[in-house]
């Protein structure tokens, strides 16, 4: 694939040895990320693409996710190994989403497992030999979990949970581990002991990445204040903030202050969450509604950005898409040459997996559609929020 290929030209990776933490003990290679271009030069175009953020000394965050919210059992599993399959190499789960065992299920199906035998293979014993000893090139993709707002009510509490974490995932260490909330369960949202939970629950997360349990540490849900609070008195500076982010809730403000700090950013719901109510929304209609007039302009011009949109074939999942890799704070406005943060999206077919995937395949910086509709988005004077807001939160 295109950008399989591009991706082993961009970037170096070093082979690690990693135990895997199975019942038989199995170990892997582990592929760590090592990226040739640096964290800071993020701009990129068709030749070179950078695909991954440096979100930490020598961790490097593969820009797409593949999120798992509402995916359970098997069909999580199999969704995150067709994700694998197709060349995610980031995986974002949630302890609250208790799929963590179905994912450690998949990683390691994924990672001892050879190639499936097709139905000839079946029937000849020899051929069925050569293409099981024949592997695929597997590597661990990118994992990132959330401590639950419930396992945030002390140090203790947290680090047991990482503990957790990593038994249900089925490996030593993780990539990235973020508070996923920034107050506990079961206490008003306006009372004080929410800044003293969370500041306890931060210190547990950076001890444990001093232990070697975590490469990286991050947070989530968090708006400015919680962040300049944290900034105050962290050792280890959050890598991540990942927050709800796309045309219809851009957090501009937000995403300006992390970009400051030199927080990456990821965000969430870039379809607004489950039913994608944004596939439906206006600002992301057909090329044919647009021909019919949805982007504002003369009538040549909205003819010729439907052409070029006709020609590259855009869909609404991949211009949505495009948009969480373009959109930053509000100086970067009108700046579409450069990539801000990652994405995480979900899907549950192997059609959709692979239709959201493949906008990684598409120009972002030489589309007149694109750039049209991020210009429509940006003009956009009424907002919508789909998850809770966590501003509610002290
Ligand atoms: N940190 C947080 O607090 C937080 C909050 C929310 C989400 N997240 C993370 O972000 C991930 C993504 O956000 P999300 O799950 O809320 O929503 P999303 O990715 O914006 O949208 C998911 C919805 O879009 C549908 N969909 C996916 N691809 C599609 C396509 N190509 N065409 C049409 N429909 C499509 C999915 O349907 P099917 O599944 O039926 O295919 C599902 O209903 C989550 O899974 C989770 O990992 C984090």
């Amino acid at each position: 694939m295109f950008f399989v290929s591009l991706m082993r030209r961009v970037k170096e990776t070093v082979v690690f040895k990693r135990e895997f933490v199975t019942n038989n003990s199995l170990s892997f290679s582990y592929r760590g990320r090592m990226s040739s271009s640096s964290s800071t030069n993020n701009n990129f175009n068709n030749n070179e693409r950078t695909t991954t953020i440096e979100i930490s000394p020598n961790v490097f965050m593969p820009r797409l996710a593949f999120g798992t919210y509402k995916l359970k059992g098997a069909q999580c599993t199999k969704a995150v190994k067709k994700a694998l399959e197709i060349g995610y190499e980031h995986i974002d789960t949630a302890s609250i989403y208790k799929n963590e065992s179905d994912i450690g299920e998949a990683l390691e199906e994924w990672m001892t497992t050879t190639k499936t035998a097709t139905k000839d293979d079946d029937d000849d014993d020899e051929n069925k030999k050569k293409t099981k000893e024949k592997n695929f090139e597997r590597k661990m993709p990118f994992l990132a979990s959330k401590i639950a707002p419930a396992e945030m009510h002390s140090k203790l509490l947290v680090e047991q949970s990482v503990e957790k974490i990593l038994l249900r995932l089925r490996i030593p260490a993780i990539d990235l581990i973020m508070l996923h909330w920034p107050g506990v369960s079961k206490v008003s949202p306006d009372s004080e002991i929410h800044k003293e939970k969370r500041k306890d629950a931060y210190r547990a997360l950076e001890k444990c990445l001093k232990e070697g349990k975590i490469r990286a540490i991050g947070v989530s849900n968090y708006h400015v204040r919680h962040l300049e609070e944290l900034l105050s008195y962290c050792e280890i500076k959050p890598s991540v903030n990942q927050i709800e982010a796309h045309p219809m809730w851009p957090q501009e403000d937000l995403i300006e202050f992390c970009e400051s700090k030199g927080i990456a950013v990821v965000k969430y719901s870039p379809f607004g969450g489950g039913g994608a109510p944004l596939l439906d929304d206006v600002f992301v209609s057909t090329r044919e509604e647009e021909k019919e007039g949805g982007g504002g302009g003369g009538d040549e011009e909205r003819e010729q950005a439907a052409d070029i949109a006709d020609d590259q074939a855009w869909k609404p999942s991949q211009i949505l898409l495009a948009w969480g890799l373009l959109r930053g704070g509000r100086k970067n406005r009108g700046n579409s040459k450069t990539l801000c943060g990652a994405v995480v999206v979900k899907a549950s077919s192997e059609e959709r997996i692979l239709e959201n995937y493949e906008a990684l395949e598409k120009d972002f910086f030489n589309s007149k559609y694109l750039s049209r509709k991020l210009e429509v988005w940006d003009s956009v004077e009424t907002r919508k929020k789909f998850a809770w807001d966590s501003d509610c939160v002290k």
